[in-house]
This record gives structure tokens, sequence and C-alpha cells, in this order.
């Protein structure tokens, strides 16, 4: 029996965030990894960082690589540098975001821009389609000023990052993935409701407050995040306090996946390629970084 697309999509699961450390000891909280594919196809991995003090993300990410997927950072507060060897450079301010598309290579490095206060964000790893992990690089630096805000009734505003609401584009280039990325406030008692095609992912990832998921009114608590069923609409309430959610969605593309690190192809060979061609340094023109 195929899901009914009337439905309101429901709270199916919390994916546990797990404290861990990356980069030069970068303290964040991993939510997603590759072991949850099944399920979060497109999404790879979801990481939040979230602290104010200075030793915890002072290191920041020294050069390293990726091929075979994007990565998407979000960031709510402080600043971080990019640098790739690709040439492009970027400073992330509050608000603004960066799409990168690895594809068959890209080494960049990522330095905090602070020594101390808070540094908070997101960092979303979308897998691309086999025709497009050997595709071209490619980098999006989106300022905050660029992303559309929509006003809905009672008091809900949204940042349009990807995808489209209420007639209003978010600013990320057309993927092949069709991701929507939205961040929604809702005013006291205030709900959200937008229709996502059916059988694609939803991932909802709660940011302050708490929230009231689908026809049953899951409780979804700040930093926890919660995969929603395949039908539907999204549908999310908030009680007697405000609450922020990101609504991150995506078509699912129904591929193996080899995992190995920063490399995420379709079969161990081409796994053990990527592997080859970083240490003998044809995935990347270091020289450029
Ligand atoms: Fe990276």
């Amino acid at each position: 029996m195929s899901p009914d697309p009337t439905a309101t999509r429901e709270l199916v699961q919390i994916v546990p965030g797990r404290p861990t450390q990356d980069g030069a000891g970068v303290k964040l909280d991993r939510y997603l990894t590759p072991r949850w594919y099944a399920s979060a196809d497109p999404f790879l991995l979801l990481d939040r960082f979230h602290s104010e003090r200075g030793e915890d993300y002072a290191g920041g990410f020294p050069p390293h690589p990726h091929r075979g997927f994007e990565t998407v950072t979000y960031l709510l507060a402080g600043r971080m540098r990019h640098g790739d060897d690709q040439g492009n450079r970027g400073d992330l301010g509050p608000g603004s975001v960066q799409w990168m598309t690895a594809a068959r290579g890209i080494v960049h490095e990522e330095t905090p821009q602070q020594q101390d206060g808070l540094l908070w964000g997101y960092q979303l790893w979308v897998n691309l389609p086999a025709s497009e992990k050997m595709g071209p690089p490619a980098y999006q630096d989106i300022d905050a000023a660029r992303i559309p805000e929509v006003q809905l009734p009672g008091g809900t505003r949204v940042r349009v990052i990807a995808g489209e609401l209420d007639g209003r584009r978010g600013p990320v280039r057309p993927r092949p993935t069709e991701p929507l990325y939205l961040d929604v406030q809702l005013a006291p008692g205030g709900r959200f409701s937008h229709r996502v095609p059916q059988g694609h992912t939803v991932l909802l990832v709660q940011v302050e407050g708490e929230s009231l998921v689908g026809a049953k009114a899951a409780a979804l608590r700040a930093h926890q995040v919660a995969l929603l069923g395949p039908a539907g609409d999204v549908v999310v309430g908030a009680g007697p306090a405000q609450a922020r959610f990101l609504v991150i969605a995506g078509r699912p593309l129904r591929e193996p996946v080899a995992h190995h690190g920063p490399f995420v192809m379709n079969t161990d060979a081409e796994i053990a390629a990527a592997i080859d061609d970083y240490q003998a340094g044809r995935l990347s023109r270091p020289e450029r970084l």
C-alpha cells in the first residue's frame, strides 16, 4: 500500500546526537552518520557545533579533502573563514551559508575568526548522484542579506535558504537532490505547514525552544533532530513559548554508498581510487590553498 499523500508527516525517529571531535579538536555533536543513510538518503552527516569556549573550537578544520558529495554550513553565531584549493575564499558571518560541491575533489580549510565567544552552526553533508560524483567542484558563499525572509500569518518567520516557500526561492542553485532548507521561527502558539514532495526525506533540527510535530503533536526539544514520515505535509506547532527549527528535505538517490572518512562514493574501488588520487596529489591543487 502506498503512503497517503494527504497525511501529515509524523515524527518517526529522534536521531541521537553524540559528542565528538573533528578537525583540530573542534568539539561538536554528531547526529547523522552514513550508518543512517538507509533512512536519511540523500543526507550523509549532520554536525552541530555550539560553544562559547574558544578552546573548544580554536583549532578549526585544517586542510582536508572531500570527494563525492556536498557540504553545507549554516552559521548562526560567530565567524568562520574558508579557503580551498580551487581558489575560493569565504568569510561566513551570522546567518550566512556556504554550499560547497566537492564532486571530484576539493581540499579546504575552515578557521574560526575569534578567540572566544559563541560559535554556533550546523554542517550537513548532501550526497551527489553517481553521474555527478566526478564532475567539476563548485562553491557558493551566501551572505545573510541574500537569504529571503518570508513572513507568514501568526508571526511565523521563515528564512528560505534552499528550495521555495510562498513564491520565494532560496539562493542555493538547483541541485540534483532538490533540497529544501528552511529556518523557521514560530511565535508562541504559532504553526507552520508546508508540502514536501512525496518520498522526499525530511529532517527537523530543533534550534531553540520546543516544537510539536505532526497531527500527534510529538515533542521535539532544543537540540534534538528528528526524521519524519515519507508523505504528506510537514506540520509543526509551537507551545506557549517561541520555537525555532530547521526543515531540511531532499530527494533520495537510492544508490549504493561506499564511505571512507571524507570520501563518499558508490563502490569500494572508487574509494580506493579517491585515496590513491589524494595521496598522489591528483585530487586537488594544494598550492592554491
Ligand atoms: Fe570539510
